[in-house]
């Protein structure tokens, strides 16, 4: 979703501008702007569409000034144009937002009525106007932004300038995330800490409610109360440098490429000599098991936890709730005692499953909530009682991938270090399932050295399609959901995901030689009933690609592809069925020429609900 940058530097800002919202390139946007000082005068430039387009028209009148901010934004009111993209300015001040005002029409037309004049239909252009506006009636700029802040309903990341007071980038952040930057020649004020990437040294990740003004002699931060707060900060993270696409076309094929070493690495973080220990969620070894568990995320991480469901209930026999978190949130849910809440994110900071957190914390504070994330600073992570990170590394990417291998690494951990403690699993059974998972590593690496084939095999299958149908049983349930999200989201084919035994209950109606099936028959999982349904597919004449570990003489006949992948066991064989359903969305889509790092319509975290 949108990105915001502030830069404030003893040398000229544009460049460092630029490439910061080059950086923040992968969050999905649609328009583009940066607003610079110069001799107390704002230059704005906007361009619909993609960055270059704002690039090339900066090429030939570079902007000189110290101090500027710049936006990418991904539309919520009013259309991706040129004049609603940000900053958007008043006379005195220039602001850009992330976030959603929910009373901005209210504020607009007490603005207007004041005198302010409204050029686009968002509801940013109300902040720099409310700003303006309360300036002019306090003594102190701080008592003006106090004031602002008690006025704006809803959520925000600002950085915003002043052309009187060149000199500081104010900020505020309440429900989107913000953080504060800097190296020995400049300040930064970044929504992501990508954007700053190979540039800060140093980071300072605001909380809820914080905001206040950087100039290059420092920091001034508030609490939502106006009182000042004391700052800390951190060196930047190395993994925020790894973004880097190397060798590869896309980011989202080398991630794909990256799982082995990420897999590798989460096993070496958790389950050293054969011990499993989550070091930042000690409750997990400390406190009594629970009676429920209740796992919320969205997207592909809601799929993760689904396959998860799977290997709790079967080992550990409790309850185990998963929900999307856009319905969890608002459906008034029954909780109860003895709940563990689990929340799934790759960015940790998609708005839902943050509010889920926040609604469960509310209603039971005394149970526990534990958030396997990818992002250790993210507000997900800081609101919940333990952390198991993924150790993914940055995933630029709009469609996850490595981040779902990896939380199901995670989460095949966890459910045998739940087993062992329920005494519910021998530790020789574990010790085999962690042989298991260590040997998946090969075996993704030879899965993946045989990409190309899978291209040239599959992908003239999906020519001229409507869509297609992703059909399995068991934990090759959510597998089949995920190979269907990642097909629509990058080729914008439709594809359809669903548990193999439903398919006689609607989905058989669409079944013609125009659609495509996969069907994912693996022996840990209802093998025969699976290939039932693979014939009656087949009877009634669809392209079938079956995905398998079956032996070459037991395949059933005429089926028109087979991707065969190694024997995995209950834990690791969706892990490794999912790097043949990510490659071949991945090719279809490169041979529909779509945007594939960057689908249209996406954002990579989705902070507004
Ligand atoms: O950052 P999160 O894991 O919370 O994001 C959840 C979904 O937005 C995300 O998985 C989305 O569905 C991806 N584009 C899937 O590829």
């Amino acid at each position: 979703m949108c990105g915001i940058i502030g830069v404030l530097s003893n040398q000229a800002v544009q460049e460092h501008l630029l490439r910061a919202l080059k950086n923040m390139e992968y969050r999905g946007y649609d328009s583009a702007g940066i607003c610079i000082v110069e001799g107390e005068r704002f230059h704005c430039k906007k361009q619909k569409g993609k960055l270059n387009n704002l690039t090339q028209l900066l090429e030939t009148s570079p902007l000189t000034g110290l101090v500027g901010i710049g936006h990418t934004r991904w539309a919520t009111h009013g259309e991706p144009t040129e004049v609603n993209a940000h900053p958007h300015c008043s006379d005195r001040i220039a602001v850009v937002h992330n976030g959603i005002i929910e009373n901005y029409k209210i504020l607009k037309d007490e603005l207007t009525e004041a005198g302010a004049t409204f050029m686009s239909q968002t509801d940013s252009e109300v902040i720099p106007w409310l700003v303006e506006s309360l300036l002019s009636q306090c003594d102190k700029p701080e008592l003006a932004w106090l004031k602002v802040l008690s006025k704006l309903h809803g959520a925000y990341a600002i950085a915003a300038l002043d052309r009187i007071q060149p000199d500081r980038i104010w900020f505020a952040r309440k429900g989107s995330p913000l953080l504060l930057a800097r190296n020995e020649h400049a300040m930064f004020v970044a929504s992501d800490a990508l954007a700053v990437a190979g540039n800060a040294e140093e980071v300072l990740y605001l909380e809820e409610g914080e905001w206040g003004h950087v100039t290059l002699d420092g920091v001034m931060v508030y609490d939502a109360n106006g009182h000042a707060v004391k700052t800390q900060w951190q060196p930047m993270p190395d993994s925020v440098a790894e973004a880097e696409k190397g060798a590869f076309e896309h980011y989202m094929l080398k991630e794909i490429h990256e799982q082995p070493e990420v897999i590798a690495k989460i096993i070496a973080a958790y389950a050293k000599d054969d011990a499993i220990k989550f070091s930042d969620a000690e409750f997990i070894s400390n406190t009594p098991l629970p009676q429920r568990i209740v796992m919320v995320a969205c997207g592909t991480s809601y799929h993760a936890a689904l396959t998860a469901r799977y290997w709790l209930e079967r080992y550990l026999q409790i309850s185990v709730e998963v929900d999307v978190a856009s319905e969890y949130r608002y459906r008034d849910p029954v909780i109860g005692p003895d709940t563990w809440l689990i929340t799934l994110s790759q960015s940790g900071e998609t708005a839902d499953t943050l509010e889920a957190l926040r609604l469960f914390k509310r209603k039971t504070p005394n149970n526990k909530a534990l958030a396997i994330c990818n992002v250790p600073h993210s507000s997900l992570v800081r609101e919940s009682d333990g952390l198991i990170e993924l150790h993914a590394g940055p995933e630029i990417g709009v469609a996850s991938t490595k981040a779902f291998t990896a939380q199901l690494t995670v989460l095949a951990l966890f459910s045998l270090k739940l087993s062992l403690r329920a005494n519910a699993m021998s530790g020789d059974d574990a010790k085999g399932h962690l042989h298991a998972l260590h040997q998946i590593v090969g075996h993704m690496i030879s899965l993946l050295s045989d990409a190309k084939h899978l291209d040239e095999q599959l992908t003239p299958l999906f020519e001229g399609v409507y869509g297609s149908l992703y059909l399995g049983r068991g934990p090759c349930y959510p597998l089949a959901l995920e190979g269907a999200l990642k097909l629509k989201e990058i080729s914008y084919l439709h594809a359809e995901g669903y548990a193999a035994g439903e398919m006689k209950h609607g989905p058989i109606a669409l079944i013609d030689s125009n659609l495509p099936v996969i069907v994912l028959a693996l022996k840990q999982y209802h093998l025969e009933k699976v290939i039932s349904n693979l014939h009656e597919v087949q009877a009634r004449g669809a392209k079938v690609i079956l995905l398998t570990d079956m032996a070459d003489s037991d395949m059933p006949d005429d089926v028109d592809a087979v991707v065969s992948i190694p024997t995995g066991d209950y834990f690791t064989a969706p892990l490794l069925a999912a790097i043949p359903l990510q490659l071949l969305a991945y090719y279809v889509a490169c041979s529909k020429d779509t945007d594939v790092d960057q689908p249209r319509n996406l954002a990579k975290s989705v902070t507004v609900e």
